[in-house]
């Protein structure tokens, strides 16, 4: 499934394009199938330093994204995702960096198998990355919200900080509970991405590639 929704999300990148490139097993797929048509695209902007080694060692030009005036598309794998296409993101701790590209991004083409699809966001782990020296009070403050913080043992993310996985978490508004957790001192970003959803979602069944859109409910299995 995640390398039919991968092979789906080729036909979102427009030609010549440069192509935001998510990071996490989904997006490993995705990134095999840009090596196929590399002489079609300008180059990637990548997510992580884990996605800009795989895109560089297909020979796909990896651009920095403050060179980059506009990019049309970013593809990216989630953990949640609801049928609004808010999302949890984060499991692979590169959660920083793909809020940056999906911001800049016209279009998030989010690609995930269809048990990543969810009603209410929670049941996984909600990732924070957050400043060394702000661990334990980032964690005090996660307690006081009703949330389990666990710190990823033995993980650093590619900005140098750590990552609080936070357990226990219903969310039923994604988008203000995303904005409350911005304002946590230390906290660099939060692993809610509904304020910025994605655009479209390909989800891979056991009937094919459905496709969701954002603000549509027409959906279509190819
Ligand atoms: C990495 C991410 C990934 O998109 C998310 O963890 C999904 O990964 P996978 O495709 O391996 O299930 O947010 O930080």
């Amino acid at each position: 499934m995640k390398q039919a929704v991968a092979k789906a999300a080729i036909a979102h990148i427009p030609a010549g394009c440069i192509v935001g490139v998510g990071t996490g097993s989904t997006a490993n797929f995705f990134i095999e199938e840009l090596g196929h048509i590399k002489q079609r695209i300008g180059g990637a902007v990548a997510s992580s330093e884990a996605s800009a080694q795989r895109l560089k060692h297909l020979g796909i030009p990896v651009l920095d994204l403050n060179s980059v005036d506009e990019l049309p598309v970013y593809v990216d794998g989630a953990d949640e995702i609801t049928r609004n296409l808010a999302m949890i993101k984060g499991g692979g701790g590169a959660l920083t960096r793909e809020k940056i590209v999906a911001a800049v991004a016209r279009k998030f083409v989010c690609i995930t198998d269809q048990s990543k699809l969810v009603d209410m966001l929670g049941r996984f782990p909600l990732p924070l990355e957050v400043l060394p020296m702000a661990r334990a009070q980032v964690a005090r403050e996660i307690t006081r919200l009703g949330g389990q913080p666990l710190l990823r043992q033995g993980f650093t993310t590619d900005n140098g900080n750590i990552i609080l996985d936070v357990h226990h978490l219903q969310i039923p508004d994604p988008v203000a509970f995303e904005s409350m957790l911005n304002q946590i001192v230390g906290v660099v970003t939060n692993g809610l991405f509904a304020r910025r959803g994605a655009d479209v979602l390909l989800l891979g069944t056991a009937d094919g590639v459905m496709t969701l859109t954002a603000g549509r409910h027409d959906t279509k299995v190819s």
